[in-house]
């Protein structure tokens, strides 16, 4: 059986950064947020009884040893619920840069979660669904929900209870975010590496996990009261302080370039002038400007005129994990994007 998903990216709002367990991939603390129509990831996977090992190709291209494994031990955990032991073919496009900070892990993992276990004939209710793409990537977790989406932390050792939850749904606020790409390279850390490194040797660590509830609590009614003054603050705040507990790691983890820093400058200028912007940050050097749809263009043409922004695409709210395609046959037809 063959299945595909697709998904879409999701910006987080409220940031997820740091882990209490690493094999189970437990958040520290909650997180809140949004899922991106255009940043989308589809995913075909057919168990094969003729492979010898899992097979993934990303754009179109035999993906590298590490992320095979990756996936691997992913369809690990499926096959074990699915009591099989069938290798996979998997085939995986992204429209939009893929490990840029573009928070590609977790489109990825969302899609793979719904076509992997659909292939794996087990029929996966949404809470399961994102419990199961928290394993690939947390952020995943939230992708399986379209709209605004709030990771829970949990508190069973297990995990079980570490799953997202939605907030409202993608009509809910007619918003955008508008990603300023400054770059077209891979990151130099990847987030598990920065959470890790920024968790065992921040002194701000503590205090970013303390300040959490509060952050949620407030952006929770914020986006219910679709309050763009108090989002956009908040957001803001919350990104910076991620930011200033990786900084502050020894060595200090830096995701930003100079085109970063422009750009931040360019939002409080828009701001300046009246324009309810609001910059985020992940672990990355781009930079997620979010706004009112009817602002979009505007601040779309003033990142665009930033010296070295490679691209700006702007994104509305979109919806969570689907599957799109299930046929019988072998890959004979490759996937089309
Ligand atoms: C800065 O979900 O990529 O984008 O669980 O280790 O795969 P792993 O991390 P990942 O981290 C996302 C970090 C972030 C903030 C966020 O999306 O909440």
């Amino acid at each position: 059986m063959v299945s595909v998903a697709r998904s879409s990216a999701n910006i987080a709002l409220v940031k997820y950064w740091g882990k209490r367990d690493a094999k189970l991939n437990l958040p520290l603390t909650g997180s809140i947020s949004l899922t991106l129509k255009e940043l989308e990831t589809q995913t075909a996977v057919e168990f094969d009884p003729a492979l010898e090992d899992d097979e993934l190709e990303l754009n179109g291209k035999p993906a590298d040893k590490a992320a095979t494994e990756k996936v691997t031990k992913f369809l690990d955990l499926i096959r074990t619920r699915a009591l099989i032991q069938t290798r996979a073919r998997v085939l995986s496009t992204n429209t939009f840069p893929t490990a840029s900070g573009l928070a590609s892990s977790s489109s990825a993992f969302s899609a793979l979660a719904l076509a992997a276990s659909t292939a794996a004939g087990l029929l996966l209710p949404p809470p399961t669904l994102s419990e199961l793409a928290r394993r690939g990537s947390g952020s995943a977790a939230r992708s399986i929900f379209g709209g605004f989406v709030e990771m829970l932390p949990g508190v069973l050792s297990d995990g079980t209870d570490a799953v997202a939850v939605p907030i409202a749904p993608q009509d809910h606020w007619d918003v955008r975010i508008v990603v300023g790409v400054t770059t077209l390279a891979s990151k130099a850390t990847s987030s598990t590496d920065g959470m890790e490194s920024t968790t065992r040797t921040s002194p701000y660590m503590p205090v970013w996990v303390q300040t959490q509830d509060r952050d949620l609590n407030v952006m929770r009614r914020a986006l219910l009261d679709r309050d763009i003054q108090r989002v956009g603050e908040l957001m803001e705040h919350n990104a910076l302080k991620m930011h200033a507990a990786a900084l502050a790691a020894q060595p200090g983890v830096l995701y930003w370039n100079g085109r970063t820093v422009d750009l931040m400058h360019a939002v409080y200028g828009m701001r300046k002038e009246g324009v309810p912007a609001y910059f985020t940050i992940d672990a990355g050097p781009h930079v997620k400007v979010f706004c009112l749809a009817r602002d979009a263009e505007h601040v779309g043409r003033t990142l665009a005129s930033v010296p070295g922004v490679q691209r700006v695409i702007t994104c509305a709210p979109g919806a969570g994990a689907e599957l799109i395609e299930q046929r019988d046959s072998l890959f004979a037809a490759r996937m089309t994007v």
